[in-house]
């Protein structure tokens, strides 16, 4: 077993705009060392298409052994259309997803927040998303994306059949279920769960499996079960009803770009991938924005970097144990925002547009 050192972070820049993105988060990680004396020991490695064009596999042993021992590993982001046509096994995306499995990372938490200096960037009604805070725990490490039987099989007349697997045991669906129960207490005290229990039997254990934790553990939270179809309606329809919703890995993939999007801007949102605590109380974890490698801005200096610094206040947060620090970079990002520097993909009249380089040096000035 590996050991984790508690200060070490391990940036995995990776494609497109990540190396331009991630480039911000270093420059804070170096201030907090150098004007707060913290002692945060950075180490970089490649991830994804990068890695593939100078080793031959989406991630190293070497690269993945640091992943293990790292207190927090930071993503940039994956993939981009150089690598479509590569083998499965070999794709960018692979190493992503070799790290949420093989470090057991089965809690995807997604925020969904809308800045109120933002809200006109929604496709939805100002008064709908205003204010809106909900949040997305995202179950990683099971059903359709890993489950087996899965591939790609020659059947009779030279047709072939494609196989994926849905898939999730008792204890899967528990575990996920107490980290959205443990999070809806230190918020609005409201779980939403989703699933297809209507059509799925693994929908329906899904239902039954949060229904008896609610029951057992935290029967002072407030539950609902939705299937996931009306779930995704019901984003467009009234998204503030929603504090915490729990669903599986599929459904939380395709609903939670739906309500990334319902805030406007896809630059901004963060998100952690948490696994379970050892028995010093260490964790594994991982950060990355929710947006991906943008290759048609790649190179260009004009990606946001601010979901990537929000990841990592995250990371602060939730494996650092520096809640302060996390506070104060949170709202260094708010205090640019209202200064009203803009990066491209949210400009809008009146603001001034900025590039990810002085976005970053803009947040740095305002933790001074
Ligand atoms: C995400 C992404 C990934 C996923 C891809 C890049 C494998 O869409 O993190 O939501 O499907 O989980
Ligand atoms: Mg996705």
């Amino acid at each position: 077993m590996i050991k984790i050192k508690k200060r070490k972070i391990l940036l995995l820049p990776g494609d497109g705009i990540g190396p331009e993105v991630m480039a911000e988060v270093e420059k804070i990680i170096k201030w907090f060392n150098s004007k707060k004396s913290l002692d945060f020991e950075i180490d970089k490695d490649l991830v994804g298409g990068a890695a593939y064009d100078k080793h031959g596999s989406p991630i190293t042993d070497e690269a993945f052994y640091k992943a293990q021992e790292s207190a927090a590993v930071i993503l940039g982001a994956v993939g981009g259309p150089k690598w479509d046509n590569l083998d499965f096994s070999k794709k960018p995306e692979r190493a992503l997803l070799k790290l949420r499995k093989e470090l057991k990372l089965f809690a995807n938490l997604r925020p969904a927040i809308c800045f109120k200096q933002l809200v006109d960037a929604s496709s939805l009604k100002p008064e709908l998303v205003s204010d809106l805070d909900l949040l997305f725990v995202r179950e990683l490490t099971g059903g359709i994306y890993f489950g087996e039987p899965r591939g790609i099989k020659p059947i009779d007349n030279g047709e072939r059949k494609g196989i994926n697997t849905h898939v999730y045991t008792s204890s899967e669906i528990q575990r996920v279920a107490r980290v959205a129960f443990d999070l809806a207490r230190k918020r609005n005290n409201k779980v939403t769960s989703c699933e297809k229990s209507n059509v799925m039997e693994a929908g329906q254990l899904w239902k039954e499996e949060v229904q008896s934790i609610h029951e057992k553990e935290y029967s002072d939270v407030e539950l609902n079960h939705m299937l996931a179809d009306n779930c995704a309606m019901q984003l467009v329809r009234n998204p503030k009803q929603f504090d915490v919703i729990v669903t599986d890995n599929l459904f939380g993939d395709m609903l939670s770009d739906e309500a990334a999007m319902l805030t406007g801007s896809l630059g901004l949102l963060p998100s952690a991938s948490l696994g379970a605590k050892d028995k010093n109380g260490n964790m594994r974890s991982l950060y990355e924005p929710v947006h991906g490698s943008a290759p048609d801005i790649a190179g260009q200096g004009i990606a946001n970097p601010i979901a990537t610094i929000l990841s990592f206040a995250m990371a602060l947060r939730y494996s650092l144990d520096l809640d302060k620090e996390a506070d104060s970079l949170e709202k260094a990002v708010q205090d640019v925002l209202d200064e009203g520097l803009r990066t491209k993909d949210i400009i809008s009249k009146g603001m001034k547009e900025v590039s990810t380089s002085v976005m970053g040096d803009a947040i740095i000035s305002k933790l001074q």
